[in-house]
């Protein structure tokens, strides 16, 4: 994941911008650079590779100056290399970027129009000349930084420096956070608490759509309308300055806002968006492959069993998804031809690891989806395919669990490719469909957050909550019910809806609700029918749809709408609803939705 420092300080910038882009190693990169204020005007350094190589340019050719700002960059558009690292750099402009902007072909097409021409592939550069062409035209840095932000679409965090300005760093805030550091004399700009941790704990984070300029002693913060605003100060706690909670309530509130980013950073690990391919990140063939078996627990394991219904349908790839500590204990019946994947947030967890050493045991080929890099998986699987959720605090699993989703469809696709199930053509558009699915998260969370309120109240006074689903929706209804009785302590129980009628269908009655997962998909009528069955039971139905879903809804059910999208990123459309239910449920059931009793996050015994 990207990084970013700014810093207007009192000392050379340039070893405290190595000092915190230190701390944002955890984040994974393939990148870096430095840029700075010198008696020459603005300068910058870059190396492709880690913060040693960039320290290894730097102590060839040293940067002067106490004004700098400073990046880790995962490549997304165009690749690692020393041309695409940032800052990138425009006529005056020095610019960092977390994120990525969807418009910038057109916005690049409209600039080499206007007689720029650009030194990198990235979509950053086509800010920087924003800027630039703005300060060309007289506009004052602020006010050429806000021209070019609202020519933007698609996520951002940006630190930029101008040419002539040597006290002053401009940022903006629009899907990935950034953070204001308040330092004694000194100023600063950080991804997040931990980038500006060396130098302040006291900070101020950014709402969606802020942009601020700073100088040594000040920081001036404006809203999306560009009306002045002031962001509450606070003091971050040593102890915390790994991760925080920045301005919610509860981790797993921060958590499911942090899915746009998490899940666009896992995306940029296995999609190539300029030639509109997927693939693992070192690449692998799964030509060879006869059989996938999925190991897992928890909410990883219903990660798996909708990634099982994806690999067959769109690459006809058998798939088999089993709970680790069943297939552990039992004397599966594997052939040579199969490999065995471990889904994992942790890298850890003590059933999964041994399932997969069984299997490794047998001489079959390992692989492991997992978000920690450093873990025990990581270290012993033949391929390491990775999520980049972040540090995941909440013991409820949310953003790791989109970000193994991300990961598994993307896997899904380059099997589907690579298997001759889909063409050139059609591998483009799931592409272009993946890379969609950011936007749709976050609008996932802006259309439902409050939608969901009046109802999690009413379902907080329930004892028993079935959720119904169907294809991938099972695994989603399985998934909701285990979050509620997580966060909430009330009992639920995920059923896939065909199932309804041969046994639960007998708890149905007014007090017990029902959520149905049901986008407008080709199992939508059938769910339909169970839902009737429900309802002619005097059963509380909730549906949880989308636009053309809502159209059919019965007029008893009580109706939330995600966004509209394609079957493929549905999975991660609709989880966000039902992530926000469970935790608003918790909230006002007054649970510790961020650490249940008796649960732990990494379970690391039998
Ligand atoms: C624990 C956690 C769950 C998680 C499961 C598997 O039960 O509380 O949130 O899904 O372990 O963890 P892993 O790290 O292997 O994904």
């Amino acid at each position: 994941m990207c990084g970013i420092i700014g810093i207007v300080g009192l000392s050379p910038a340039a070893p405290r911008v190595i000092e915190s882009l230190r701390r944002l190693e955890y984040r994974g990169y393939d990148s870096a650079g430095v840029a700075a204020h010198t008696s020459a005007g603005l300068e910058r350094r870059r190396a492709k590779g880690r913060i040693r190589d960039l320290e290894a340019v730097l102590s060839v050719e040293p940067l002067q100056g106490h004004v700098g700002l400073g990046h880790t960059r995962w490549a997304t558009h165009g690749a690692p290399n020393v041309a695409n690292a940032h800052p990138q750099k425009a006529g005056r402009v020095m610019l960092v970027h977390n994120g990525i902007i969807e418009n910038f072909a057109e916005l690049k097409a409209e600039l080499i129009a206007a007689g720029r021409s650009f030194e990198s592939e990235t979509d950053t550069e086509v800010v920087a000349h924003l800027i630039d062409a703005g300060l060309e035209r007289g506009l004052e840095p602020l006010a050429a930084f806000k021209a070019a932000l609202n020519r933007l679409s698609g996520a951002y965090a940006l630190g930029a420096l101008i040419e002539g300005e040597p006290e002053l760093i401009l940022g903006a805030r629009r899907g990935s956070p950034l953070v204001v550091g308040y330092g004694e004399g000194e100023m600063f700009i950080g991804s997040d608490a931990l980038a500006v941790g060396p130098f302040t704990n006291r900070v101020a984070y950014l709402d969606e759509g802020d942009y601020v300029a700073i100088d040594r002693t000040t920081a001036r913060i404006f809203n999306a309308d560009g009306a002045r605003v002031e962001r509450a100060v606070r003091t971050v706690a040593a102890s915390a300055a790994l991760v925080e909670k920045g301005n919610y309530r509860h981790f797993m509130e921060k958590e499911i806002h942090d899915q746009p980013e998490a899940c666009r950073h896992t995306l940029s690990s296995y999609l190539d968006p300029i030639n509109g391919h997927a693939a693992p990140p070192e690449g692998f063939d799964f030509t060879k492959v006869e059989r996938l078996q999925l190991l897992a627990c928890g909410t990883a394991y219903y990660a798996a069993l909708i990634a099982k219904y994806l690999f067959e349908d769109l690459a006809g790839l058998p798939t088999d998804a089993e709970v680790a500590s069943e297939f552990r204990y039992r004397n599966p019946a594997v052939t040579p031809g199969t490999l065995a994947v471990a889904v994992s947030q942790s890298g850890e967890t003590a059933d999964t690891l041994a399932a997969l050493r069984w299997c490794k045991a047998k001489g079959l080929t390992t692989a492991a989806i997992v978000n920690a890099p450093e873990s025990t998986m990581s270290r012993e699987v033949d391929h390491v395919w990775p999520t980049h959720a972040g540090p995941e605090v909440c013991v409820l699993s949310t953003k790791a669990f989109t970000a193994q989703l991300t990961a598994l469809i993307c896997l899904a696709v380059a099997a589907a490719r690579q298997r001759g199930r889909i063409d050139a053509a059609e591998e483009t558009r799931l592409v272009q469909t993946l890379l969609e699915a950011p936007r749709l998260i976050a609008q996932a969370i802006a259309d439902t957050e409050d939608a969901l309120r009046p109802l999690a109240f009413d379902i907080s006074k329930a004892r028993d909550v079935l959720y119904l689903g169907r294809g991938a929706m099972f695994g989603l209804a399985l998934e909701g019910a285990l979050k509620l009785k997580e966060g909430s302590y009330i009992h639920a129980e995920g059923y896939a809806a065909g199932e309804m009628k041969h046994g639960p269908i007998a708890l149905i009655d007014e007090s017990t609700p029902v959520i149905i997962v049901a986008p407008s998909d080709n199992a939508f009528d059938k769910t339909r029918s169970n839902m009737s069955e429900v309802i002619a039971r005097n059963g509380a139905v909730v549906l949880i749809t989308d636009e053309a879903g809502l159209a059919h809804a019965p007029s008893q059910a009580r109706s939330v709408v995600a966004p509209t999208c394609d079957p493929l990123i549905a999975p991660l459309v609709f989880a966000v609803p039902l992530q926000l239910l469970a935790y608003q449920v918790g909230v006002a059931k007054g649970a510790d939705v961020d650490q249940p009793r008796n649960l732990a996050k990494s379970v690391t015994v039998e």
